[in-house]
């Protein structure tokens, strides 16, 4: 729905944001407000819309040139002339290639380059430049790179954040002129730039045949795929590759057990297409194996540990589509890396007070500012027995309507821990964290979910260029529904 927005609506709302700060010139302190105002219409639903695939983004490098080409004075011009007009020694002045470039080649290339997610390849150094601006925006903002954990809750491996020392040099450096400086002369690079992804693919798992979702609002739509191995094993690592990103809203991979494979087959036989309708689930008994969600990148398993998965399984791919005005086709798969041994037996536990969904057990008010939920359970109570158990990652899922949610143990002992605080709910960017030290719960340990919503006039998609009416809203898969949903990764 909202893609089809981005579809229409390419240009609304963040226009007069950026043609605010397009000048290095014109920078004064009112770029405070400026970002703020960035940050304000990224957590609202209007950014949402324009921000995804669709070319949404493009209009930015257009406005930038354009506002570059008509209002910008002799100060924009290139970086050649800056350097010549500096009264500084070229060692004072920050440089692109010596301070800059090891800060983006860490932190931003890895989406930012030819074929990637993001838009602007900044392996460019010309880009870069033409783009500073709109970088700096970013950057300050913390819109960029995508990273919506508080920094004070805990450490996460992969983290992608800036340092604040990182987002002044990149300020400092447009704010000075942006010298692209001599390329001899590179910065080192910066030790551990985080790794995204699968070190290595076994299998991938496609869906049979393309697939055009037809339903509207939302299609859901589970795939079966045969398990390819003849031996129990463990899956350790999982990345998905949607066919149509345009179209998948979100997709789960769950497994299921060969005592299954006659429900699977009945159900894929109740119409003519590939796989069957599934709304909520797979509709026979599974573990999950991976979720994507926009944002998540995927990748590798902690190490040491596995989902495992007998020979004879079905892996069910549930997609959740996007409306799909266009006829567009996808085709998504998955690719897995597998061992046959690992040293700890792990899974995707789901994580949510099941009174929520019951008929009225969660309703968000139309107009409410601030609807908050909160509950603390028991692990035993979803794993039923009773040993300690580690949590290697926390992802927190909620719609549209979301705007703070956390995570957090409750120890026997009263004390807590903070293992995911997001503190401006952003849906396009959602994930699952992996925690830089790993916890142990112990028995009488709770994990605590809490979420909030914002269901005012403000906080509503967009759909069809109009905000939606606030209404109230319940627990529930459609776009339009709200969730609050932890995932833990969990090994014994
Ligand atoms: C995980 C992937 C990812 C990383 C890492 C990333 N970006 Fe982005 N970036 C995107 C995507 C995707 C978009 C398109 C807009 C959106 O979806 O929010 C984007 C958009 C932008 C934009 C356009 C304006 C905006 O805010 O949408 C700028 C500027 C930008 N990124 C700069 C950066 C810089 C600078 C870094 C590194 C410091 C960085 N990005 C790191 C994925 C990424």
């Amino acid at each position: 729905m909202l893609r089809r927005l981005a579809q229409s609506e390419p240009s609304r709302a963040r226009a007069p944001v950026l043609s605010d700060c397009v000048c290095a010139a014109e920078r004064t302190p009112s770029d405070e407000r400026t970002m703020t105002r960035v940050d304000e219409s990224r957590a609202g639903g209007r950014t949402v819309a324009l921000a995804r695939p669709g070319g949404g983004w493009r209009w930015l490098a257009a406005v930038v040139l354009l506002a570059g080409a008509a209002g910008c004075n002799s100060d924009d011009a290139s970086p050649a002339t800056s350097e010549a007009d500096s009264t500084a020694g070229p060692s004072d002045a920050l440089t692109y290639f010596r301070d800059v470039k090891p800060i983006l080649d860490a932190k931003c290339v890895q989406c930012h380059q030819v074929g990637s997610v993001g838009p602007f390849d900044f392996t460019d150094p010309d880009t870069v430049f033409e783009l500073r601006e709109a970088v700096v925006a970013a950057v300050s903002s913390r819109s960029m790179p995508p990273w919506p954990p508080a920094q004070d809750c805990t450490e996460y491996l992969g983290d992608r954040s800036l340092s604040s020392e990182q987002i002044d040099v990149i300020a400092a450096w447009v704010e000075e002129g942006g010298e692209l400086g001599d390329p001899a002369q590179e910065g080192e690079a910066l030790p551990e730039a985080p790794t995204y992804g699968l070190s290595r693919s076994d299998h991938t798992l496609e869906m049979e045949s393309p697939y055009v979702p037809t339903a509207a609002p939302d299609d859901y739509r589970c795939f079966v795929i045969d398990w390819p191995e003849a031996e129990s094993s463990f899956v350790t690592g999982l990345r998905f590759n949607a066919g149509e990103p345009r179209l998948v809203h979100h997709a789960i991979a769950y497994v299921t057990g060969p005592e299954n494979a006659d429900a699977i087959e009945a159900l894929e036989n109740a119409d003519a297409q590939g796989g069957y309708d599934c709304f909520g689930g797979p509709e026979v008994p599974a573990g999950w194996l991976g979720v994507w969600v926009p944002g998540a990148v995927g990748g590798d398993f902690p190490v040491d540990t596995g989902v495992r998965v007998e020979p004879g399984s079905k892996v069910v791919l549930q997609i959740h589509y996007a409306a799909n005005p266009s006829g567009w086709v996808d085709q998504t798969s998955i690719e897995v890396s597998t061992e046959a041994q690992v040293e700890r037996e792990a899974w995707i536990q789901p994580w949510m007070d099941p009174a929520w969904f019951a008929p009225e057990g969660l309703t968000i008010p139309a107009g409410d500012p601030a609807m908050r939920v909160s509950t603390a359970l028991d692990p035993v109570f979803f794993i039923g027995d009773s040993e300690p158990l580690t949590v290697h990652t926390a992802g927190l899922h909620m719609h549209l309507l979301g705007s703070q949610g956390r995570l957090s143990i409750e120890r026997a002992d009263g004390s807590e821990e903070c293992l995911l605080d997001i503190p401006d709910w952003d849906f396009y960017w959602q994930g699952a964290y992996a925690l830089a030290e790993p916890r142990e719960l112990q028995l009488g340990d709770r994990i605590r979910i809490e979420c909030q919503w914002d269901n005012t006039a403000e906080n509503q998609p967009i759909i069809d260029g109009a905000a939606v009416t606030p209404a109230d809203t319940v627990w529930g898969e459609g776009t339009l529904d709200e969730m609050c949903l932890g995932a833990f990764y969990l090994s014994k």
